[in-house]
């Protein structure tokens, strides 16, 4: 635990110098805790940066403020996702580590594709599990190569496919390699998506 930035975070080196580090995201409410089992199950030896949101929502954390559920304050979106960036970039400084692959879920995923629209040079991909668009307007950034997992509940009651949908061609569009994977399941996260996850970051989570 320390507080880069800040940030209160769990870092834990791993053993495996090949793999790509994680950068976990938690979702409303979680801690920096919540996601490593997840991470470690993902990418076996990663190195693991875990920071916890700074926006608390009854006492909550988040990664940014919320007008209503699916109603995002996009002022707060932008100015979390650089405070965001810039503790990433010190972060990978501190610890010696390599850009990281974003492991969100919810709105650690949301966040992630913030990062990706505003700071895409802090991350070398992400794995957005129930994600939506961010913000109304995606500005132009080049994500050219960058490999993007979207995992979306056909069911999922807080995060349309439609907004899924819109998040992946957005970031398509702007030249990233985004496999979006749409499961039979709602919100929570299962066993599908640790499968797939960890297929996914065998293909794209080596460093070299
Ligand atoms: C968000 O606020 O980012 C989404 O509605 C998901 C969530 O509830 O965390």
């Amino acid at each position: 635990m320390g507080a880069t930035s800040s940030f209160i975070h769990h870092f834990e080196k791993g053993g495996e110098p090949d793999v790509r580090p994680l950068l976990l995201l938690h979702g409303t409410g979680g801690d920096e805790s919540d996601l490593v089992p997840l991470g470690r199950m993902i990418a076996p030896g990663a190195p693991l940066l875990s920071p916890r949101g700074r926006v608390l929502e009854n006492g909550m954390p988040r990664f940014f403020r919320r007008l209503a559920e699916g109603v995002f304050d996009e002022q707060d979106v932008h100015d979390r996702a650089q405070e965001l960036a810039d503790f990433v970039v010190q972060a990978c400084a501190r610890y010696a580590i390599s850009s990281p692959i974003a492991l969100g879920y919810s709105n650690g995923a949301n966040i992630a594709a913030a990062l990706l629209l505003l700071r895409p040079e802090v991350l070398a991909g992400a794995i957005l599990l129930r994600a939506t668009v961010p913000l109304s307007q995606t500005p132009p950034v080049d994500l050219t190569d960058k490999p993007i997992l979207i995992a979306s509940g056909v069911s999922d009651p807080m995060i349309p496919l439609e907004g899924a949908n819109r998040l992946a061609a957005a970031l398509q569009q702007q030249g990233a390699l985004v496999e979006h994977r749409t499961l039979p399941i709602g919100h929570q996260l299962s066993q599908a998506d640790v499968t797939l996850a960890r297929a996914w970051m065998q293909a794209h989570g080596r460093l070299n």
